[in-house]
């Protein structure tokens, strides 16, 4: 039974610890599709790296694209240019913060963010193995970005803001990390307006992927209090009845105290969800 917060974000830990260890030792994917990983409940062609085309996983170490846990493909939908800097939320196995490094080339960084040891290590084994120097992988929690304020020209992350205890604490992080103009692309579990948070809980577990996800609205909602514009959020592909992966895509405004811009210093978070 959970208790609190913490109580759920070490869930999550152990979930994804259990993940790398299983890439790790056996040599072994996820098991998508066999109620393994994020979310397991549903088909292989949801998740992981089916999502990727032959020609992004050609760049892979085959363990970084076994270890791929995502629920969508945000390299696909950022526009990385060459020379910026990009931070990946959630990095797991390192599948596309590989990926990014190569699109920003060596001019470029890319940052990824885990707050699990054993996905840590394997991400930085799968760099290592796919010849990327211009990489780091920052130990830490999404809801406090070790990384200083307008850093970062974009923001990725594919299936990991549903796992989050407190997603307004990660969406007003993104805020402040990223450049004015910088801009966040990333692949989530989305439910529809019409599912209550009992319905999506009914519907798959927190740690797979699937109760803690927020709706479209409150998506939308949650990024403009953060200080995002052009938000969207479209579904791809429905995962469960009436839960879906999705892109979500915005633009952190560049007026200074422009429209719902709050003030955010490190672990202030904006009212959402
Ligand atoms: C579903 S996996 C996705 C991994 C990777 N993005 C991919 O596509 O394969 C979720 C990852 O997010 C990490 N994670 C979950 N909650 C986190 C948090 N609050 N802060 C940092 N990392 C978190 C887990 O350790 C795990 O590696």
């Amino acid at each position: 039974m959970v208790t609190n917060a913490e109580e759920l974000r070490e869930q999550v830990r152990r979930r994804y610890a259990e993940s790398a260890r299983a890439v790790t030792e056996a040599g072994a994917g996820c098991g998508c599709g066999s109620g393994s990983c994020c979310d397991g409940e549903t088909d292989a062609a949801s998740f992981g790296e089916a999502l990727y085309d032959a020609e992004q996983r050609e760049q892979l170490p085959e363990a970084a694209a076994l270890a791929s846990l995502g629920c969508g493909n945000p390299t696909a939908v950022a526009e990385l240019r060459e020379g910026e800097t990009v931070l990946d939320l959630g990095s797991g196995g390192g599948i596309d913060v590989i990926l990014s490094a190569k699109r920003v080339g060596p001019t470029g960084t890319a940052y990824g963010l885990d707050m699990t040891d054993e996905m840590l290590a394997l991400a930085r084994q799968n760099a290592h193995e796919a010849s990327v120097v211009n990489v780091h992988f920052l130990k830490g929690i999404m809801e406090q970005i070790p990384l200083p304020a307008d850093s970062v020209d974009v923001v990725i992350s594919n299936c990991v803001i549903n796992l989050s205890v407190d997603k307004a604490a990660v969406l007003t992080e993104i805020a402040r990390v990223l450049r004015p103009g910088g801009r966040v692309g990333v692949s989530d579990i989305v439910a529809e307006d019409r599912l209550a948070a009992q319905d999506r809980a009914e519907r798959g577990s927190y740690v797979g992927c699937i109760a803690g996800a927020l709706s479209k609205g409150e998506y939308v909602a949650g990024l403009e209090a953060a200080g995002f514009e052009k938000v969207s959020v479209e579904f791809t592909h429905e995962v469960a009845d009436g839960m879906h992966g999705a892109i979500i895509k915005a633009v952190k405004t560049t007026e200074p105290g422009g429209k719902g811009l709050p003030v955010v210093q490190p672990g202030a978070t904006a009212g959402c969800c």
